[in-house]
């Protein structure tokens, strides 16, 4: 036991939701409690609270606003619903956790960001690959300037969803899904890219939508050039009959390359290749007293409570999702236009408060 506060949680949507329960605040019980359950679908709502023994089952938002003593909402419901419930979330004095896409538009982050400043409560979006031991490694070693000059980037989104996935209504369409492959899966691996290599200077990306019939884009690729120089290329596509995530990272003294594992890419095995004898030796030193990080929510709710209890900085922060936002709003505007899109997007580019222009 760790003896430190042990936070109390509601979690709002009963998807994800219950992963975010079963893998993170579950093998947690030290840390939190879910205290409350909320969905508007009944069955799911008695299912996954008699599952967890969760004493309180709610169908209302505002009754979970109004639990003084849940300290944490955790937002799980369909993106287009994020913005508005994690502002309620904030002006009720709540700690929130809030799944992808945190927004519809850089304009609506930036709302976030502000109603954040004003509240007792702080932000923490969602992005569970970056935990475990892989990446966390490789992180490691770039961190300690071993790794020296960025290459290469190759960063694959290989997944594969059927007609049945897009029977739930928030699927597939613009007005609540906001966006397709690119905004909902591949998300996760762009945020991977900007966590190892930096920041993105410059975009060109192709969309399509080929594998289901629906409004959003279910294929994509990318070329990108990032600030420092190296340059990446990404392809996402939801058809693929092995779902694969992979990732591959060359540096001047060392390649990384991810496993496979589609919904874990963060987690061992990675592949660490250095460029010698010298560099493997300044690798193993870098790694000397590593300790180990859980993958997926179970890493990522462990540095939450850290965060939260020791007042440091969010494992995952509002910057985070905006980094990504602002990358997907590059993107889907240069396959909107079919030219390449410099990054940063301004508050004055049109874009700025939402990509829909380009892709409704
Ligand atoms: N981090 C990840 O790996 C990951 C994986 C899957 C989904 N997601 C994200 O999580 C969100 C939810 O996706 P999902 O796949 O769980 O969807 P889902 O449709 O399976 O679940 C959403 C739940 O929210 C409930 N809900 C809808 N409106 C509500 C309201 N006003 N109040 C309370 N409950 C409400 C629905 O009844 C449903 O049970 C999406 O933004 C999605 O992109 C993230």
């Amino acid at each position: 036991m760790s003896g430190s506060k042990i936070w109390t949680v509601a979690v709002v949507g009963c998807g994800i939701g219950r992963a975010h329960i079963a893998e993170g605040y579950a093998r947690h019980p030290d840390k939190f409690r879910v205290l409350a359950l909320c969905d508007i679908n009944e069955e799911r709502l008695v299912g996954i609270g008699n599952e967890f023994s969760i004493p309180r089952r709610t169908g209302s938002f505002d009754d979970v606003l109004g639990m003084e003593d849940v300290d944490i909402v955790d937002i799980c419901t369909p993106p287009a619903l994020h913005v508005a419930q994690t502002l309620a979330g904030l002006a009720a004095g709540k700690q929130i956790v809030c799944e992808k896409p945190l927004a519809g538009s850089l304009a609506e982050v930036d709302r976030v960001i502000a109603a954040e400043r004003q509240a007792p409560g702080r932000v923490m979006p969602i992005f569970q690959y970056r935990f475990g031991d892989g990446l966390q490694k490789a992180r490691r070693i770039i961190d300690t300037g071993i790794a020296g000059k960025p290459y290469v980037a190759s960063v694959e989104t290989a997944w594969k969803r059927t007609p049945e996935y897009y029977e739930t209504r928030w699927r597939g369409r613009l007005a609540s899904e906001l966006g397709g492959v690119l905004l909902t899966q591949a998300i996760h691996s762009h945020d991977l890219l900007t966590y190892v290599m930096g920041p993105v200077a410059s975009v060109f990306a192709r969309t399509a939508t080929r594998v289901n019939a629906v409004e959003v884009e279910d294929c994509a690729a990318a070329s990108l050039v990032m600030k420092s120089g190296a340059l990446a290329s990404l392809s996402a596509t939801l058809g693929s009959h092995k779902e694969i995530s992979r990732l591959r990272f060359c540096f001047e003294h060392v390649t990384f390359e991810s496993s496979q594992a589609p919904y874990a890419p963060g987690d061992d095995p990675w592949e660490i290749i250095p460029s010698s004898p010298q560099a493997a030796e300044r690798i193993a030193d870098a790694l000397t007293g590593y300790r180990r990080v859980p993958p997926r929510f179970e890493g990522l709710t462990d540095a939450y409570h850290c965060a939260l209890t020791k007042g440091g900085a969010l494992p995952v922060t509002i910057d985070d999702a905006r980094r990504s936002l602002e990358l997907v709003t590059a993107l889907y505007h240069s396959a909107a236009t079919g030219a390449a899109v410099a990054l940063p997007i301004g508050l004055e580019h049109s874009n700025y408060r939402g990509w829909c222009s380009d892709t409704c």
